[in-house]
């Protein structure tokens, strides 16, 4: 086999982003010291290798894109109303739409919402981002998972935040973590600004928090006026287990919660993240502010693409895709337990089975450094994340990221196989 060189990844990784960009020849913002390149991203890179078996992507599985709904869906657009689809529209969002996702939520057990306290976003990535801008101040305290999903530790980390994590099992973030970081930053003088929480299906950790814990956290949320974000992309991928409602879905119960829960989601997992649609429900409060900067970051999420997605979601074709796509999702992820119990002798992984999502985290015996089981995997064909990265406030080398969405089951089953040569080397 031919030799590579060393990934980029590896190597931008290694390097001090400060040393990234020539600050005298352009005097760019304080907050680009803390930009560092994302090195999920640049693992992509490598992912395009045609020889190359990718279990380094968070990318849906294309084949489960619905593309005759969706092309049917763009010519309604264009015929029912065609100048409104092409012309600017309201920074909220289109009314049309919004009635559309309120019935997404219905049965994520919010039976009705208000819809002057829906912001749809460009992506669910941009909630994050918009929360952020409203929010922060430089050192302002954000706690995150430990792991915790990487872009929007990126984002954190843009508007200068300190990032606090909390620990996570998998039954999600641990109530008494949350408990002892609220008392530390009090200790400091500090309010933690919010806490972003991946409450199902977590990215990397795959783990979903558990209904007590959920209630746990409203009750902290309230007495501590703590704010919590919560980002849900993957709760419509569950292929095992009972649904579990989110958060924000929970505020019923606990006495004031509802003004303390920013939730936010998306249609990339479940219908095609080309779209850029997402969604955040947030309380009154937060709404102004919100939508301002929202208007200031793109004056609003493309039309087009709500009007499309407002038509695809009226067909009811999605009720008869989403079977599918749990089903095929839930086989990949049993493929890749399978392969990996398989292939790997007991011991060496530790892993939790997901019910749901596109992530296997795995950990691996202390002192392991999964950067440099990436570069064997590499030289064996196969990427994944090492976990270093999902880390933001503490080192922990010994964990990966295996995702088992977009791979076939053919190529999940090599790709465990190389991945298996490069752990076992
Ligand atoms: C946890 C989490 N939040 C947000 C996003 C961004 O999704 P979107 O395509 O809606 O911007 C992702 C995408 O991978 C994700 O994993």
């Amino acid at each position: 086999m031919v030799y590579e060189p060393a990934p980029p990844h590896l190597t931008l990784l290694a390097r001090n982003p400060k040393k990234s960009y020539d600050f005298s020849m352009y005097p760019l913002s304080s907050r680009m010291e803390n930009a560092k390149p994302s090195f999920v991203r640049e693992i992509l890179k490598v992912a395009n290798r045609k020889d190359i078996i990718s279990f380094a992507g968070g990318l849906p599985d294309p084949s489960l894109f619905d593309l005759e709904g969706i092309k049917e869906a763009t010519q309604t657009a264009l015929s029912k109303a065609p100048q409104a689809a092409l012309q600017y529209g309201p920074t909220d969002g289109y009314i049309g739409f919004k009635e559309q996702v309120a019935k997404v939520m219905q049965t994520r057990d919010v039976p009705s919402l208000n819809l002057e306290q829906m912001l749809i976003t460009t992506g669910s990535q941009q909630g994050i981002d918009l929360i952020s801008k409203i929010m922060l101040d430089p050192n302002d305290v954000v706690l995150v998972e430990r792991p915790a999903y990487l872009a929007a530790v990126q984002v954190f980390e843009l508007y200068q935040a300190n990032l606090m994590g909390i620990e996570q099992d998998a039954n999600g973030i641990q109530i008494e973590d949350v408990e002892r970081a609220i008392l530390e930053c009090k200790k400091a003088g500090k309010r933690p600004k919010f806490l972003y929480t991946v409450s199902t299906f977590g990215n990397p950790s795959g783990s979903t928090l558990t209904l007590d814990r959920r209630q746990a956290l409203l009750e902290i949320a309230v007495r501590e006026q703590l704010l919590i974000v919560e980002d849900d992309p993957y709760s419509e991928l569950r292929f095992a287990g009972e649904n579990i409602p989110p958060l924000y879905a929970l505020t019923k119960d606990v006495a004031g919660s509802s003004e303390y829960v920013v939730y936010m989601s998306t249609l990339s997992k479940f219908v095609a993240p080309g779209l850029r649609l997402g969604w955040m429900l947030v309380p009154s409060g937060l709404m102004q502010p919100l939508t301002i900067v929202k208007q200031a970051a793109d004056l609003h999420s493309s039309s087009f693409a709500q009007y499309v997605a407002a038509a695809y979601l009226e067909t009811g074709r999605l009720e008869a895709q989403l079977p599918k796509i749990r089903a095929k999702y839930g086989e990949k992820g049993q493929a890749m337990i399978r392969a990996l119990e398989q292939t790997i002798p007991k011991g060496i992984l530790e892993f939790n089975a997901p019910s749901g999502g596109m992530f296997l985290w795995v950990k691996m015996a202390e002192g392991v450094d999964t950067m440099q089981l990436s570069s064997k995997a590499i030289e064996q064909n196969v990427i994944f994340v090492p976990g270093v990265g999902f880390f933001p406030d503490t080192k922990r080398t010994n964990y990966l990221r295996l995702s088992f969405a977009t791979p076939s089951i053919e190529q999940i089953e090599e790709g465990v196989k190389r991945f298996a040569r490069a752990v076992l080397d």
